[in-house]
């Protein structure tokens, strides 16, 4: 396929290197000002990528879109008109709220939404590491996404495990529920993920939980709250030794995805009249950590 990946950055140029070297024609789309731009993934063999060229964008089969939530209007917005009409669009990031402007400025186009595991780090701009092993799970939104079942082929051959999910709304909800029970907190108190587990923080994060599940359940997600609050314990025990992406976004003093992890699900729960004290409270306090640096 053609492939093109807009947002570059450290779950992008992982992608992107196994796409490559699996035979598909994958370019970059970025905000650095060049024509090619050399990757390396791990100690593999680095790989020059066609970079910001127009005709590889228009010619595009897929436009998997890598960049943060909140990213990604500014960096779709300029590129609609270049977009063809039979392109897939799928956005790859962590949160939830992005899929209603998608589908408002990209009607007739399939599209696509994934969330993933894997772990990969930015070690310098060129050069990333795969950091950790996981799933990826996608599905379409609209009727012309939902017949691109094929993509699993393609990107469980690339980079495995890949699963194709008929309703891709369970999956995100289930990341956005771990999300929102870890991410906050590990902020918060600037810890690492499995030192929730300690009796200092592990009943805010049943609390954080229980809310969460009762949002879920509004929205129709089918799952037993035991069943929510042991995969996030899981989570916390497997990756007990990880900085979750919002702890090193405020720690390095960056915008997090708190507005599209607790803001979304904030906004889901006032659609159904539910207050959600515990999730209010910890997104109020990361906000007022991202005014600090806005000020400083
Ligand atoms: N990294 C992980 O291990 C991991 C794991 C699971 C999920 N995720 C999720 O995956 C998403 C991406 O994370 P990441 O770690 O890959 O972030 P990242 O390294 O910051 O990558 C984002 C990339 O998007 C680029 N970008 C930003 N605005 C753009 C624009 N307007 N046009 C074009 N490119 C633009 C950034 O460019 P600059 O370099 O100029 O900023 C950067 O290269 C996030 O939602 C994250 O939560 C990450």
């Amino acid at each position: 396929m053609n492939i093109t990946i807009v947002g570059p950055g450290a779950i992008g140029c992982l992608w992107a290197h196994h796409l490559s070297t699996h035979g598909h024609r994958v370019s970059l789309w970025g905000r650095e000002n060049l024509s090619h731009k050399t990757i390396q993934l791990d100690a593999q063999a680095p790989l020059r990528l066609p970079y910001n060229q127009l005709p590889a964008l228009q010619e595009a089969d897929l436009l998997l879109v890598t960049v943060k939530a909140w990213q990604v209007e500014d960096a779709l917005t300029p590129l609609l008109d270049n977009i063809d009409h039979d392109c897939i669009v799928m956005l790859m990031h962590n949160g939830m709220g992005t899929a209603d402007w998608l589908q408002d400025v990209l009607p007739n186009n399939p599209l696509v939404l994934a969330t993933t595991t894997h772990g990969a780090l930015r070690i310098s701009s060129s050069h990333f590491e795969h950091t950790g092993t996981g799933f990826t799970h996608f599905g379409g939104i609209n009727t012309a996404g939902k017949q691109c079942a094929f993509l699993q082929d393609v990107f469980n051959h690339a980079l495995p495990e890949a699963l194709w999910c008929d309703n891709i709304e369970q999956a995100l909800w289930n990341k956005l529920a771990i999300n929102c029970a870890i991410n906050p907190l590990t902020a918060k108190y600037s810890v690492r993920n499995g030192e929730l587990a300690q009796k200092e923080y592990h009943p805010q994060l049943v609390c954080v939980v229980e809310e969460v599940h009762q949002v879920m359940e509004a929205e129709g997600i089918a799952i037993e709250l035991n069943t929510l609050q042991s995969k996030v314990d899981d989570v916390v025990r497997l990756t007990a030794n990880n900085l979750s992406s919002m702890q090193q976004d405020i720690s390095h003093q960056r915008r997090s995805e708190i507005d599209y992890i607790t803001g979304y699900l904030l906004a889901r729960a006032r659609a159904h009249q539910l207050e959600l004290p515990y999730n209010q409270a910890l997104y109020k306090d990361i906000q007022r950590l991202e005014k600090t640096f806005e000020q400083n």
